[in-house]
């Protein structure tokens, strides 16, 4: 009996710049203060690229902690490189090229974006390369140096947004590892709720910007508690599994709030889910990534655990997936 290929994450590693901003240094800079900022969102600091640091050296560091944690070899045999990022360094080439560029890889190369959602879209691809037999060995990173898009004048986003990177590889595993679900979706007429462009329009009003992030927060956070709910069901229920099965909830981490109903909807007790949006802000596609490291180093996640992962994002879009961890180096 030919065995059914399953691929599964089997090496991490995350890097967030030195620079760190707490709510009180933004405080001294615009009109906003640590009450609001921690009671609305949680988040009590950011990591901030320095001015020369930027999304494809973020995403190298991750790469470098990979390595220090398994060994220079983790990366023999790597054939593909997604990176996934809403803040290349250059409309073209590639972040993903640069990263292949670095560590001198016989791989393929292509950046991704599908806003925060970006690396469990990335993770899906290697997931598809990798059970097709199309790819062996597949870097999935999330990469972003978000800061540089801010508009430090607008306290309604500055405050929320911060910089880092996680790295995964995805390769096959054996059963019962791997990943077991993946939902994907979009919905493009919200596209308008959350962007950044280089020039031109407004999306929301015609009126004339640069190329800063622009969010309406409450049309956003409506969507994410609504998304954050449906697809997590989704996700569990391909896996065949109830909620009640799931170890550790990892969500994208964007704001405490949406966490905590998207948790509560689950029936799933505190202890079951990552948070780090207290120390890293949201981080787009960074912050799945680097959520799992947290857990891997604070000793949360054992062989066998089922993992569930949601993000959402501009777009809009959001993923959901359901992994049972392990089969790893
Ligand atoms: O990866 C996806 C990224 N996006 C998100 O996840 C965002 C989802 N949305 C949210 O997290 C929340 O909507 C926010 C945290 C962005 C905002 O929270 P809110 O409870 O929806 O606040 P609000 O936008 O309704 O603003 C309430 C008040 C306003 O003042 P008035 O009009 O009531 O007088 C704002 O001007 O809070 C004011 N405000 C601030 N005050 C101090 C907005 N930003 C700040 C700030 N400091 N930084």
């Amino acid at each position: 009996m030919t065995k059914t290929l399953r691929a599964g994450i089997t090496a991490i590693g995350a890097y967030a710049p030195a620079k760190v901003l707490t709510n009180d240094d933004l405080s001294k800079f615009m009109d906003t203060n640590d009450e609001w900022i921690s009671t609305r969102t949680g988040i009590r600091r950011r990591h901030v690229a320095a001015d020369d640091e930027f999304t494809s050296n973020l995403a190298v560091s991750a790469v470098l902690d990979m390595q220090r944690r398994y060994g220079e070899e983790v990366l023999e045999g790597v054939d593909m490189v997604i990176v996934a990022t809403n803040t290349p360094d250059a409309y073209f080439p590639s972040t993903a090229a640069m990263v292949q560029n670095y560590f001198s890889l016989k791989a393929g190369a292509f950046d991704l974006l599908a806003a925060c959602p970006g690396w469990v879209y990335a993770l899906s691809v290697a997931q598809a390369y990798v059970e097709s037999g199309i790819c062996k060995k597949v870097l999935a990173i999330g990469s972003e140096a978000l800061t540089k898009l801010i508009d430090w004048n607008d306290r309604s986003t500055a405050v929320l947004f911060g910089d880092g990177a996680g790295a995964t590889l995805v390769e096959a595993v054996e059963e019962p590892f791997g990943i077991k679900s993946m939902i994907l979706g979009a919905d493009g007429e919200g596209g308008k709720y959350l962007y950044a462009r280089a020039t031109g329009k407004s999306l929301l009003d015609g009126t004339e910007i640069t190329d800063h992030v622009y969010m309406n927060g409450r049309e956003v956070f409506k969507f994410a508690v609504r998304v954050m709910n449906t697809s997590t069901i989704e996700a569990i229920e391909q896996a065949g599994l109830n909620s009640a099965d799931i170890s550790l909830f990892v969500p994208h981490q964007a704001n405490l709030r949406i966490i905590s109903a998207a948790r509560e909807r689950l029936g799933l007790p505190e202890e079951k889910v990552v948070v780090t949006v207290d120390e890293y802000g949201n981080n787009s596609t960074a912050s799945i990534p680097l959520a799992l490291t947290h857990a891997v180093d604070g000793g949360r996640i054992k062989s066998g655990d089922n993992l569930l992962l949601v993000s959402f994002g501009a777009g809009l879009t959001w993923a959901a997936s359901v992994l049972t961890w392990g089969g790893t180096k």
